[in-house]
């Protein structure tokens, strides 16, 4: 790397290995695997080059993606996304990237599970490396795994980048610890995607109401009545402090801290829409106490 100047030839070189080893740049010169893809390579897979990372992203932010995430993302040849992956790191990516979005935006139109499968294999069937972006951790609620057994049973080598999960990355981006010395020595991670009471709902909601862990709830701002009802039927006290996180670790991020009791009717007051965590326990009350001492430091 020469430009003249010795010194500035060494801070070029220097910024360029920088942006490799973090993924923001990309040497890709063939469409084979990169280099480390370090996956698993099942039998008969040796005939064809190409793979697939399924990639956790993080909760939104794009600075919360792992270095190994952003650096298989840098290398791949087409990215299949989701509609809660943080789809600003897209923008980096070479032009010749083909870019498939799968988005699942609730109740709506989204690429169905089966063919997203299909698109991850046959991508990787002829040649080409795949990342497929998701948000949080690819296997928290995030149907990872049944991306990877699809990706096996049909040969083809793949890999896991695991992710911050929502479940922890967004409470912590609003100051609530899910676990705190003498307040929370638990912390349960649950989906709402079906209600309380329904048939398909496999919670123990009975358990969950008679703990004193702290309890994160995903998919359940529109389901929080059903939620809160259900948990004080069972025991947890009408004060019970919440904390509903919306568009978590975004520049839009909001928080409602509310109570048990309550916080139906001030998630409808303010509107809260999905994507939110709802953080229900004690350990809210140390969120409040970090935001005022840090209303005290930074003032
Ligand atoms: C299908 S789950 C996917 C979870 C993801 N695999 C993870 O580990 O974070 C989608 C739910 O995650 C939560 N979620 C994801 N991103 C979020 C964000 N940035 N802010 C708040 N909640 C978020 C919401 O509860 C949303 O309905």
């Amino acid at each position: 790397m020469l430009s003249g100047d010795p010194r500035h030839s060494a801070a070029l070189r220097d910024a360029i290995l920088d942006g490799l080893r973090s993924g923001q740049l990309s040497a890709r010169h063939s469409r084979g695997l990169p280099g480390g893809f370090g996956g698993v390579v099942p039998p008969g897979a040796a005939q064809h080059r190409g793979g697939v990372a399924i990639i956790g992203g993080g909760p939104g932010d794009p600075g919360l993606i792992t270095v190994r995430g952003r650096q298989l993302l840098a290398e791949a040849d087409v990215v299949l996304t989701d509609r809660l992956a943080p789809r600003s790191l897209l923008d980096e990516l070479r032009d010749d990237v083909e870019i498939i979005d799968a988005g699942k935006i609730p109740y709506g139109r989204a690429m169905a599970q089966e063919h997203i499968n299909a698109a991850l294999v046959s991508h990787a069937q002829a040649g080409r490396f795949v990342a497929r972006l998701k948000g949080g951790d690819p296997f928290v609620f995030g149907r990872g795994a049944e991306e990877v057994l699809a990706c096996l049973r049909a040969g083809v080598p793949v890999t896991v980048v695991p992710g911050v999960t929502s479940a922890v990355g967004v409470p912590a981006s609003a100051w609530v610890p899910v676990t705190h010395r003498g307040i929370a020595q638990e912390f349960h991670v649950v989906s709402v995607h079906v209600p309380p009471g329904d048939e398909r709902s496999t919670v123990n909601w009975k358990l969950l109401g008679g703990s004193s862990g702290t309890l994160v709830l995903l998919m359940a701002v529109e389901r929080i009545g059903a939620v809160a009802d259900e948990l004080l039927q069972y025991g947890r006290s009408p004060d019970t402090p919440v904390s509903v996180i919306a568009d978590g670790t975004l520049p839009t991020q909001r928080t409602i801290n509310s109570t048990l009791e309550q916080v139906e009717s001030r998630v409808a007051e303010e509107g809260v829409r999905p994507p939110a965590i709802v953080v229900v326990g004690d350990v809210v009350r140390v969120a409040a106490e970090i935001t005022e001492l840090m209303r005290d430091v930074t003032a």
